[in-house]
């Protein structure tokens, strides 16, 4: 029933927007947006469309209402995008075989765990009546992110802006996000091939301070009858705070994630990563600070920008080419 509502509101949405950008077309010609430097800006909306975190805001502060696990939902979507082709909102597109596509959402790492789609079309719907074609799906995972762990208790940070939505996906780097079963080791090679040290290990595996895992992927691997499914909190203490106590319960040995556990435990934690897990637990201001830095460097992950890919009008697909 929530799908085929779903469906209902994106299909009602993409009516509006279809009627929005041919009046844009027929009393414009072309549309003006952005300006074409490489790289990114936290001003790049001012000008094209002001209200473009106020918007993305509220929709999250009404989804958490229903939901409080959406804010983490959230932030992990944009991980998973900016670590697969880059920040460019691959993750949202579904399957399509007319243009080719095949969606990044059923590899092991996604299906039936990433979620928050929905609360993403809602965004995209509310941006695109108040500008349409400005604001790219990328950018809308970046901003969300930054949302999300605000609203959550967390830092704020100025979010560099202006990527550009990608045409394609890439199924074979999908497959291989980091599993919460890969060795310290892999995952550090993992985040390396990203342009990310093992402070930003650290300090955006702290992003598991909420938000919910099934069992199967836990230290635990369940309780007997349980079944692989099942929801467990990933910060046990505070589970939708968004603050430092997670490293505190990794130091106890009680993370959720084997991934997150061999920060501490795997041999060649002590000379890495063991040293600032010690720091992030003992100041939240010293997380807090270096979450945010990281959460930037994770979002300038390859971004497409000035004229390439596109402003995607629907985040679920590529544009139609109409000319
Ligand atoms: C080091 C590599 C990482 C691994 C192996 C990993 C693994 C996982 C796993 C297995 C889950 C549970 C999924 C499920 O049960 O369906 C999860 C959830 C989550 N992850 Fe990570 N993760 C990593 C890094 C990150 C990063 C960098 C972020 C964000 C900055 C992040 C944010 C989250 C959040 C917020 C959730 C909860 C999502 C929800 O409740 O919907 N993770 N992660
Ligand atoms: C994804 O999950 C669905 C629903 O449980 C399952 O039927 C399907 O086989 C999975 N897809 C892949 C590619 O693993
Ligand atoms: C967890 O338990 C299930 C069922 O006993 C088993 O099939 C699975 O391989 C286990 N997972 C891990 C990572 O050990």
């Amino acid at each position: 029933m929530a799908a085929s509502s779903s469906l209902l509101s994106a299909a009602r949405c993409s009516l509006l927007l279809t009627v929005a950008v041919l009046v844009l077309v027929l009393s414009h010609g072309a549309l003006a947006h952005g300006d074409s430097r490489a790289g990114l800006s936290s001003s790049f909306y001012d000008n094209s469309c002001p209200s473009t975190r106020d918007i993305v805001r509220r929709v999250i502060q009404d989804a958490r209402v229903a939901d409080a696990r959406i804010p983490a939902s959230l932030i992990r979507l944009h991980f998973h995008d900016c670590f697969v082709n880059g920040c460019d909102g691959s993750l949202l597109l579904d399957d399509d075989g007319s243009s080719g596509i095949r969606t990044e959402k059923k590899v092991p790492g996604n299906n039936r765990s990433a979620r928050g789609f929905n609360v993403v079309d809602d965004i995209k719907c509310a941006l695109e009546k108040a500008c349409p074609d400005i604001v790219s799906c990328a950018d809308i995972l970046a901003l969300a992110a930054e949302v999300s762990v605000e609203l959550a208790g967390g830092p704020s940070w100025i979010v560099p802006l202006g990527r550009r939505d990608g045409t394609k996906t890439n199924i074979e780097s999908a497959n291989d996000l980091p599993s919460p079963f890969d060795s310290l080791e892999i995952l550090q090679e993992k985040f390396r091939n990203m342009g990310l040290d093992n402070t930003d290990l650290v300090a955006l595996q702290g992003a598991h301070t909420f938000g919910r895992a099934q069992c199967q992927f836990t230290q635990k691997n369940c309780t007997s009858g349980q079944d692989r499914g099942t929801l467990v909190n990933l910060d046990v203490l505070t589970p939708d705070v968004f603050d430092n106590k997670y490293y505190g319960v990794l130091l106890q040995g009680r993370a959720q994630l084997p991934s997150d556990q061999v920060m501490l435990s795997d041999p060649f934690a002590a000379a890495t990563t063991a040293p600032i897990v010690r720091k992030f637990s003992g100041s939240q201001d010293d997380f807090f600070k270096n979450f945010a830095a990281s959460m930037i460097k994770m979002g300038n992950i390859s971004p497409l920008t000035g004229s390439d890919g596109e402003i995607r009008r629907n985040c679920r697909m590529v544009n139609k080419k109409t000319y």
